[in-house]
């Protein structure tokens, strides 16, 4: 079939506009919602396995990191998440029960095909994460786990990220269960929690003009830090790899404990800090994260709820409020609007949005 923009001016905001749908298709193959119950994919004893190592490159490894607290929380298994390029050569003692999750979009990442391969020679069973059904990861994977994202033509991933968070969300809640950590009561309100995201997505897609008039401010600096905690941390991350993948504005992610130990030494009015803080267990956390910035001048941009903006009471550039939600969502919900700054950020510097220099769609050299 023929992919095109539709009414968008770019591949990538209509990506972004698609998550709701193809986030909903992907969900619903791995959840079972009459039921409550999160599928455990065929091929996976999760109460056999003891060890999970995570690898992917780029935007991937950042759904990756998300999976890693929830595998940790969730189903009390622990988590080696490594980038493809490290992971490859490092030559790390991998678990007799481990299971390896490569994730990727094209299914061509060199690094990330490497990793595959290193950890299968080592005698793991491998399951990919793979948005293209026809690729070599998703060939030489023991185990698929498809993303339902269809084509995703923008070089810079949105819609395929927040396919594998899905994937990886509804294989957290299966591992849960299976290793008897989380009950079928647990199991039934996360499921739910997960059933919710196209629709809390649809919501948060209504931002966009809001999303946009900040954007023509962050496209007038050179810098900027984006600051998160626990699973917001890897959306910081996110966030600021897209900023700097399709605005080239120079953009770091930090966990927002972190600050003190680096960055707060760039804090000022010419650098904004993005601050991803839903109203969570960590939030208060944050919030003095947020009060160090504001006390040396820097203007935060808050991305939280109303319960995050009343307990912040903190003066900001701009807040960006989203419905409240359950925790184990936000890492979903809340890559909309970083996505949606980049892409408006990118616009109003005049960039290639699609095609941004000197980056591919795939990486298949080293
Ligand atoms: C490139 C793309 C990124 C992508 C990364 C990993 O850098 O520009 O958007 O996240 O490769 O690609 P993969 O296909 O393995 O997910």
């Amino acid at each position: 079939y023929v992919v095109d923009k539709g009414n968008h001016r770019h591949f990538m905001v209509k990506e972004i506009h698609e998550q709701p749908e193809v986030v909903g298709h992907t969900l619903a193959h791995y959840l079972d919602l009459a039921n409550g119950i999160a599928k455990v994919p065929s091929g996976i004893d999760f109460a056999a396995i003891d060890r999970l190592s995570i690898t992917a490159c780029g935007t991937a490894y950042y759904a990756g990191f998300v999976a890693k607290y929830w595998f940790e929380r969730l189903a009390r298994l622990p988590v080696d998440i490594d980038i493809a390029s490290e992971f490859r050569y490092r030559e790390q003692p991998l678990s007799r029960n481990g299971l390896s999750i490569v994730i990727s979009q094209s299914g061509e990442t060199a690094d990330t095909l490497a990793s595959l391969r290193y950890a299968k020679g080592e005698g793991q069973k491998i399951a990919a994460v793979v948005n293209v059904q026809e690729s070599t990861i998703a060939r030489e994977a023991d185990i698929r786990l498809p993303t339902l994202a269809g084509a995703e033509i923008g070089v810079a991933s949105t819609k395929a990220f927040t396919a594998q968070l899905s994937v990886l969300a509804a294989t957290a809640v299966a591992a849960g269960k299976a290793r008897g950590v989380l009950s079928a009561e647990d199991e039934g309100k996360l499921v739910r929690a997960l059933s919710e995201v196209p629709r809390l997505m649809h919501q948060v897609l209504k931002l966009d003009e809001q999303i946009e008039a900040l954007a023509r401010e962050l496209a007038k600096v050179k810098h900027c830090l984006y600051l998160g905690r626990g699973t917001s941390y890897p959306i910081a991350l996110e966030g600021a790899l897209k900023l700097k993948e399709i605005s080239y504005i120079h953009a770091e992610g930090y966990a927002a404990g972190e600050l003190k130990h680096g960055p707060i030494a760039l804090i000022d009015e010419d650098m904004p800090v993005v601050v991803i803080a839903p109203y969570d267990r960590v939030f208060e956390k944050t919030v003095s994260n947020m009060q160090e910035v504001a006390a040396r001048g820097g203007r935060i941009i808050l991305i939280t709820d109303r319960k995050g903006q009343e307990a912040a009471a903190i003066d900001t550039l701009a807040t960006i409020i989203l419905p409240e939600m359950p925790a184990i969502v936000t890492p979903l919900v809340y890559a909309i609007p970083v996505q949606l700054l980049a892409y408006h950020t990118a616009v109003f510097m005049g960039t290639d949005v699609d095609q941004p220099r000197n980056l591919a769609k795939s990486v298949t050299v080293e």
